[in-house]
């Protein structure tokens, strides 16, 4: 059977600042989780394995030492919180306090102002989706919203279950989709 990892990013710069969004760099623990991932995926000694990222710095930078064929997908970018990017929670409620309430009220449908919501990145990853079923071995690096969308996805819960999915930093989803659903199993790194 094939295996398809899902993992976020290691521990961004934003990450430490509990800021939304943005394009920033891995810390250094966001770095080792990079050099541990690799250093797992080759342990595992995987066939023909494909790193799928994002177009973002901290996805292709976690995926970097890993051995197998890059690919970038735009489609694999974080949920884009329009008017909110790059605040932190505090800052939204403090000056968007009106969105605030609405995105606590219905997270699923909820849509930044010029962003994006759930639902609209559900639409958004249909085509990974469609690649992913067709593909081998393959490692996705992407962000908290993409990899709680695929999640779900995999393992069939619902649009109101999706958006408070726990999907921690630093821990490796390891799937293998059987005839009827998939395995999950969670590997998760020590710092
Ligand atoms: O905080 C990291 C992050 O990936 C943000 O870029 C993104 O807006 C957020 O998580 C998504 O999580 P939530 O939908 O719970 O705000």
């Amino acid at each position: 059977p094939r295996t398809i990892y899902l993992t976020r990013h290691g521990e961004s710069d934003f990450n430490m600042d509990g800021k939304i969004g943005g394009d920033s760099d891995l810390t250094e623990r966001g770095q080792q989780y990079a050099q541990a991932l690799a250093k797992y995926v080759e342990e595992q000694n995987v066939p023909h394995m494909r790193v799928w990222t994002s177009h973002m710095k901290r996805t292709i930078q976690t995926g970097a030492s890993i051995e197998g064929t890059q690919e970038r997908w735009k489609a694999l970018n974080e949920i884009d919180a329009g008017v909110c990017e790059e605040m932190t929670y505090q800052d939204i409620e403090k000056k968007f306090p009106q969105e605030f309430a609405l995105r606590d009220q219905n997270k699923f449908r909820y849509r930044y102002p010029g962003g994006e919501s759930y639902e609209d990145l559900v639409a958004r990853l249909e085509p990974v989706i469609m690649e992913l079923e067709r593909q081998g071995n393959i490692m996705v690096i992407s962000h908290q919203a993409v990899i709680r969308c695929l999640l779900a996805y995999f393992l069939d819960k619902d649009y109101d279950e999706l958006p408070c999915l726990r999907v921690s930093l630093h821990t490796l989803y390891k799937l293998t989709p059987l005839a009827y659903g998939c395995v999950v199993e969670e590997i998760d790194f020590p710092f």
